[in-house]
């Protein structure tokens, strides 16, 4: 149960956050919960959440793991800081800031190099949907983002299908049309990784999940966590999602 604070929060209000969300959260031992905040916000997340179930991430990072690159921030940082997971080319790093399916591959290496685990996140437009494109969309996003990588660094990544349409819209998948998106991606990943390695793949979904879907989301199957923004940002409604 993944929370992406996206660009919000100061350190001070981090936190308070911690402070409010840790007591409600510290019996769900059947559960991993992960919270990313911005870089200004990691040190003080990784101490407000020390000695608790809570485990903190980035939400990008550069794949070299330091050199004149100004402005970026590498796994070997992250994880020195004491981040175990990253979010990989969310929809919004690919809209505003460039980020292709090939410097996807490059980041989620970078991750795993650093001993981070990289949720890789993928998914498709309205229009790409509208125009029956979405399984199109899914298969060079895996093609070319994700299974450049070897078995065993396939065996250490998770995914997140976040339909772009569906990402601070309001407008959540149904359960099942998030499930068929699901089923396709662990299709990919059964195809290229084998039956084991599909199996074993947890991927989440992502998209306007608040605390009166998180149940229908859950009882698919195919989905195995959540990828939350908006409603990640309130204690209550974040350890509602990851309590459902
Ligand atoms: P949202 O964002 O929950 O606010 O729709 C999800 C995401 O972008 O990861």
């Amino acid at each position: 149960m993944a929370g992406n604070w996206k660009m919000y929060k100061t350190p001070a209000e981090t936190r308070a956050f911690f402070e409010k969300f840790r007591p409600l959260v510290q019996d769900a031992a059947d559960r991993q919960i992960v919270i990313c905040p911005p870089f200004t916000n990691l040190a003080a997340a990784v101490e407000a959440a020390a000695g608790s179930r809570i485990e903190i991430g980035a939400q990008d990072l550069f794949w070299m793991k330091e050199g004149a690159y100004t402005g970026e921030v590498s796994g070997p940082m992250l994880a020195a800081l004491g981040c175990r997971w990253v979010i990989v080319g969310h929809s919004e790093r690919r809209q505003y800031f460039g980020e292709t399916d090939e410097t996807v591959l490059k980041k989620t290496v970078a991750a795993l190099d650093a001993g981070l685990t990289p949720i890789v996140c993928v998914g498709e437009r309205l229009e790409e949907r509208e125009a029956g494109r979405t399984e199109a969309v899914l298969l060079e996003q895996f093609r070319i983002g994700i299974s450049g990588l070897t078995p065993e660094q396939f065996a250490r990544i998770v995914i997140a299908y976040e339909p772009v349409w569906a990402i601070g819209t309001g407008r959540t998948a149904t359960p099942e049309v998030a499930a068929a998106a699901h089923r396709f991606l662990r299709a990919q990943a059964r195809e290229r990784y084998g039956e084991q390695a599909a199996a074993r793949l947890r991927i989440l979904y992502g998209g306007s999940v608040k605390p009166d879907n998180i149940k229908g989301l859950m009882a698919q199957e195919e989905i195995d966590g959540v990828l939350v923004g908006g409603a990640s940002l309130d204690p209550l409604s974040f350890a509602a999602i990851v309590l459902y």
